[in-house]
């Protein structure tokens, strides 16, 4: 019998250059200040299937069709949740997962110029939730911001496969962010990350301290 009560389950989310990493470590900082023990996952990662899907799928010589691209992302998160994050939740650890389900059912959804054949968002949500054997997150955050001002901060980096897509997709990707974020998770909130970095923790402090008390 498991006589922990469970973890909390918290997906920080958002396009390239919102501030993810560092919100992340804001959030990892709290919970151990909350007693709440915490591991921190990437998504796609965070286990030797998962980081090998990664490097393939980020690599900018490769083409990979949305739908392979779609499944691939589904498979690293399924051997996340498998071997990672049912276990640690099992425990009574809660998980900070930098991108989830919704990512892809966001990046793999739309269509442009520059990519086609996207997938319809209701089917990546049903796939998404059998790959996942049903774990889902209780609290999906949000970083929001144009997609103009996030590429400005990124400007000295260089690009992987995905985030040389340009503006415009991004723009679209920040969108359906925003309209797919509900489906997400019981509880959701969306922070606009053009604040400082300070504002933007203060927020999710807040949030999240309310939250975990009420829970
Ligand atoms: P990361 O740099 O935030 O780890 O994400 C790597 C890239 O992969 C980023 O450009 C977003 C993209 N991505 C998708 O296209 N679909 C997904 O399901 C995930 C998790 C990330």
């Amino acid at each position: 019998m498991n006589t922990y009560p469970k973890g909390h389950f918290i997906c920080i989310d958002g396009i390239d250059g919102t501030g993810k990493s560092t919100q992340i470590a804001t959030l990892a900082s709290l919970l151990s200040e909350l007693q709440c023990p915490s591991v921190t996952t990437q998504d796609p990662g965070s286990t030797d299937v998962g980081r090998q899907i990664r490097a393939l799928l980020l690599d900018s010589d490769l083409a990979i069709h949305r739908r392979t691209e779609a499944l691939l992302f589904m498979a690293s998160r399924c051997e996340m949740v498998e071997s990672v994050i049912r276990r640690h939740l099992d425990e009574g650890v809660s998980i900070i997962s930098d991108r989830f389900l919704l990512s892809t059912v966001v990046y793999q959804s739309i269509e442009d110029e520059t990519v086609d054949c996207g997938v319809p968002t209701d089917l990546l949500w049903q796939l998404g939730n059998l790959a996942n054997g049903g774990v889902q997150p209780d609290l999906t955050i949000l970083l929001d911001m144009p997609a103009a001002r996030a590429l400005e901060r990124l400007q000295d980096r260089e690009q992987d496969r995905l985030e040389s897509r340009g503006e415009a997709y991004l723009e679209r990707v920040r969108q359906t962010y925003l309209s797919e974020l509900p489906r997400s998770s019981k509880h959701t909130l969306v922070v606009d990350a053009t604040q400082s970095i300070e504002s933007v923790s203060a927020e999710i402090r807040a949030y999240v301290t309310h939250w975990i008390a009420a829970e």
